[in-house]
């Protein structure tokens, strides 16, 4: 016994460093915020970024801004399409709208589920 003890103690204290190593690692992979994570959308700092890239060179206040008479740069005109049903109906090209971003390809998945949820959870300037 009084061999093995060491052993014993060695081999523990080897278990424990690598287990420790492990939630280290894992603790690590989930720090960066998913991208995908719908919960609590904030409108500054989530939908406002992708309205940005993909909706703002048509409905910004820009020269080429207010396609369709619509501008949606700002959360006051961005509110009345996200209440009568469009802003959502629109991103997730849903029947019955007009698909959005107009004449290309659909936003992909995150960044539409993104503005779905930020509508579901109210739209609100958060
Ligand atoms: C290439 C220009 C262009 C881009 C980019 C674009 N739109 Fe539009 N959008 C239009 C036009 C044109 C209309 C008017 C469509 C109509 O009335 O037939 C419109 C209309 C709308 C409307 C008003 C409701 C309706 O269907 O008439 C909403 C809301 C809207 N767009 C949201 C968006 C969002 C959100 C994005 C970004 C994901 C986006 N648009 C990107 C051109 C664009």
């Amino acid at each position: 016994m009084r061999r093995l003890l060491p052993l014993l103690v060695i081999f523990s204290t080897g278990i424990l460093a690598a287990s420790m190593g492990c939630s280290k690692q894992s603790e690590d992979k989930l720090a960066p915020a998913d991208p995908c994570d719908t919960t609590n959308i904030s409108y500054k700092n989530q939908v406002v970024p992708i309205l940005v890239e993909n909706c703002y060179p048509c409905h910004g206040n820009g020269s080429t801004g207010g396609s369709g008479g619509i501008n949606l740069a700002s959360f006051v005109n961005l509110k009345v399409y996200a209440d009568n049903g469009y802003l959502k109906g629109n991103v997730t090209h849903a029947p019955g709208y007009n698909p959005m971003p107009y004449g290309e390809p659909a936003l992909p998945p995150c960044q539409m589920n993104t503005i779905a949820a930020w509508v579901n959870q109210g739209a609100i300037n958060n």
